[in-house]
């Protein structure tokens, strides 16, 4: 038995199916509300482990942090997490391990993100270095088109806008894939497959299950790796040359792919948080 915190804001669907798996596991399970919690710099909590729900603001990653330097184990860690909230480090850290990732660019000036784009060639990719759902990302088809868009952040952007963050365009078959790694193991994969560039299921597109072939699973196990391990989804692409990273992820939503791949993912999650717990 284990005292679980649930460090999230809403209960959705995917901490509903946590907290069931959890129940029938006789852990006890304590949410803690990100709109509740105040932390000083010596609190007790009771807390065996806490599993971070929210991981994409900066708030989250500081009550990770603190929650972990009172010496209680996080799923994932601050490390991990602080990581996969940022484009940039993702970026980096695959290309060091040797993993396949699209080219990137990264400026922290209108005019110097222009002459990168200039650079790189269009279409380019323009992302904020944090963020997710597929929000705020731009296709940008030439210079016309990046002098506007610069323009119009430099003047509406917000702090999180400063990083310009761009990445090589790449021609994919109507689909990408993404891949959820617990641990160790490779758990289940999907398409998703749509005709926006943007294959993400707020922009209509639909999910397929993506058999896992020994290709896609060492490529995903070293790019979970190359971030430090934990509960992550891996984002995918399929080239000419072969399959390519785009993107790392803590596992946020997953209950679109629970029908199509068959997976109890949050017994996954579960195993892994019982098993790292019980290491520490
Ligand atoms: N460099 C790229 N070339 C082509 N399509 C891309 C590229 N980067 C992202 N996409 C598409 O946009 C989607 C969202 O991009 P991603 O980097 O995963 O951001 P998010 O954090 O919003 O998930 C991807 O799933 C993919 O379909
Ligand atoms: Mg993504």
């Amino acid at each position: 038995m284990l005292n679980l915190g649930l460090l999230c804001t809403q209960i959705k669907v995917e901490e509903k199916l946590l907290m069931e798996e959890a129940g029938c596991r006789v852990h006890n399970v304590i949410k803690a509300d990100m709109r509740d919690l105040v932390f000083g710099l010596e609190n007790y909590f009771p807390f065996d482990v806490v599993l971070a729900r929210d991981f994409m603001h900066p708030r989250d990653l500081c009550a990770l942090f603190l929650l972990e330097k009172a010496n209680i184990r996080t799923v994932n860690s601050y490390d991990v997490a602080r990581r996969c909230s940022d484009k940039v480090a993702v970026s980096k850290l695959l290309r060091k391990n040797g993993i396949s990732t699209p080219d990137v660019l990264v400026a922290f000036t209108p005019e110097s993100a222009l002459q990168a784009m200039d650079r790189m060639g269009y279409p380019v990719i323009l992302k904020p270095a944090v963020g997710t759902w597929g929000q705020l990302l731009a296709k940008v088809n030439d210079r016309e088109g990046a002098e506007a868009l610069l323009e119009h952040k430099d003047h509406l952007g917000s702090y999180y806008h400063s990083i310009f963050y761009m990445q090589k365009y790449i021609p994919k078959p109507g689909r990408d894939i993404q891949v959820i790694v617990v641990g160790d193991e490779v758990v289940c994969a999907i398409y998703r497959v749509g005709k926006h560039w943007i294959t993400h299921p707020d922009r209509g597109a639909e999910i397929e299950n993506c058999p896992v072939t020994k290709e896609l699973q060492d490529l995903a196990l070293k790019a979970a790796r190359a971030v430090g391990g934990g509960v992550l989804s891996i984002d995918v692409m399929e080239t000419k040359d072969g399959l390519t990273v785009h993107e790392v992820n803590g596992v946020g939503e997953f209950r679109h792919m629970l029908e199509p791949t068959g997976v109890n993912i949050p017994a996954k999650i579960l195993d892994y948080v019982e098993k790292v717990t019980v290491n520490v």
